[in-house]
């Protein structure tokens, strides 16, 4: 990625406040009854750690990735505040290695900064590194998002339909696929009406 656009992250999280909230993402939350305590978990691209932190809670060993040191920074102090332990790496997705078969839980939770051929490397990245039977948590915005214009990258290519998801994610156990619109409010950053979809998908064993 470009010093350009990491520098523009850190200027947005340059604030006071947490830009997508300190409470983890509705449907993450929702997923608790699947989590088991002692397993690994990869919160990628995970900003400020609001996700990671909450995977932390339910007792997961977790890794947060993002590319800005000043999200990171957050990420650390929302941990320490919750007294959730929490393993920070400072790292660029596009040149990251994603360890195979390292992680029981993969969360994905708005990781739309990238475009198809990132977003090829990305989706790969996170299969990799499941471990068999490990689960895959994604949340993202689809198309119809850009009409609302209450959150995500205002550019097409980077939004997911449901059958580009199916497609992308055909060698896993699709768990859940759900597309639906909902009213969300994750911080001033994602606020509103929003056009979602939500995929749980397992490794085979
Ligand atoms: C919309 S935010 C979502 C943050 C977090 N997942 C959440 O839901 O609160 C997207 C995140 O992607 C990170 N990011 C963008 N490009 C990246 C890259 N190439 N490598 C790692 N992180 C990146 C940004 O720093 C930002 O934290």
């Amino acid at each position: 990625m470009s010093d350009k656009q990491t520098s523009d992250w850190n200027t947005r999280y340059a604030r006071e406040d947490y830009l997508f909230g300190e409470a983890p993402n509705a449907f993450l939350a929702a997923q608790a009854p699947r989590l088991k305590a002692g397993g690994t978990a990869l919160a990628v691209a995970d900003g400020e750690g609001r996700n990671g932190v909450w995977l932390a809670q339910q007792g997961l060993d977790v890794l947060s990735l993002d590319s800005s040191a000043v999200a990171q920074d957050k990420a650390r102090r929302l941990a320490q505040a919750r007294g959730a332990p929490l393993r920070l790496e400072l790292g660029d997705l596009a040149a990251w290695e994603f360890p195979p078969a390292r992680f029981d839980v993969v969360a994905a939770i708005f990781i739309q900064f990238a475009g198809p051929a990132l977003r090829a490397r990305l989706f790969e990245g996170m299969k990799r590194t499941l471990k068999p039977g490990g689960l895959l948590l994604l949340e993202g915005y689809r198309p119809e998002q850009i009409a609302y214009g209450t959150g995500g990258p205002r550019v097409v290519e980077n939004l997911y339909t449901e059958a580009m998801l199916r497609e992308a994610f055909a060698d896993l156990e699709i768990v859940e696929l759900k597309a639906y619109d909902a009213e969300i409010e994750e911080g001033a950053g994602h606020k509103g009406m929003s056009a979602l979809i939500d995929l749980v998908a397992r490794k085979p064993a």
